[in-house]
């Protein structure tokens, strides 16, 4: 199933409150996620993590960020950021699509 960018940018309408992403972004309640894939948890210069996540030693790769955007106290207890989760899986991948838009600089 192809993935949907412009279906992913409508779920993203979720974590804007928290987060931003692409030229500019800055932390907000959560961390930018300007080149969320391949970072590693905890790794954005100038946000104040929780420990839980600071110290999560996961690097953020498709699979990893499904599992936790599903249910983000369940793959990092003691995460700070309150979601309930998107659970479904084509959503997930639309909105991976989207985010991976979006590099470092
Ligand atoms: C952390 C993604 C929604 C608040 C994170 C991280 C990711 C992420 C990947 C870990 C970042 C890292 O390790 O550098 C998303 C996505 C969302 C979403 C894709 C929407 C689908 C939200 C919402 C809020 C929020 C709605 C606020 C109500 C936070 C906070 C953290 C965080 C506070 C830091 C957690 C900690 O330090 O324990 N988010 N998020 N996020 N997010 Fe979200």
């Amino acid at each position: 199933q192809a993935q949907d960018v412009s279906a992913g940018e409508r779920s993203w309408n979720k974590c804007r409150a928290c987060h931003q992403i692409g030229e500019g972004a800055k932390n907000l309640v959560g961390p930018q996620l300007n080149g969320l894939f391949g970072r590693h948890t905890g790794a954005v210069e100038g946000y104040s993590y929780s420990s839980a996540n600071k110290g999560a030693n996961i690097t953020w790769d498709e699979a990893v960020f499904a599992e936790y955007i599903k249910d983000p106290k369940a793959k990092i207890p003691g995460t700070k950021m309150v979601f309930a989760g998107i659970k479904n899986d084509k959503e997930i991948a639309d909105l991976t699509a989207f985010l991976k838009q979006f590099g470092k600089d």
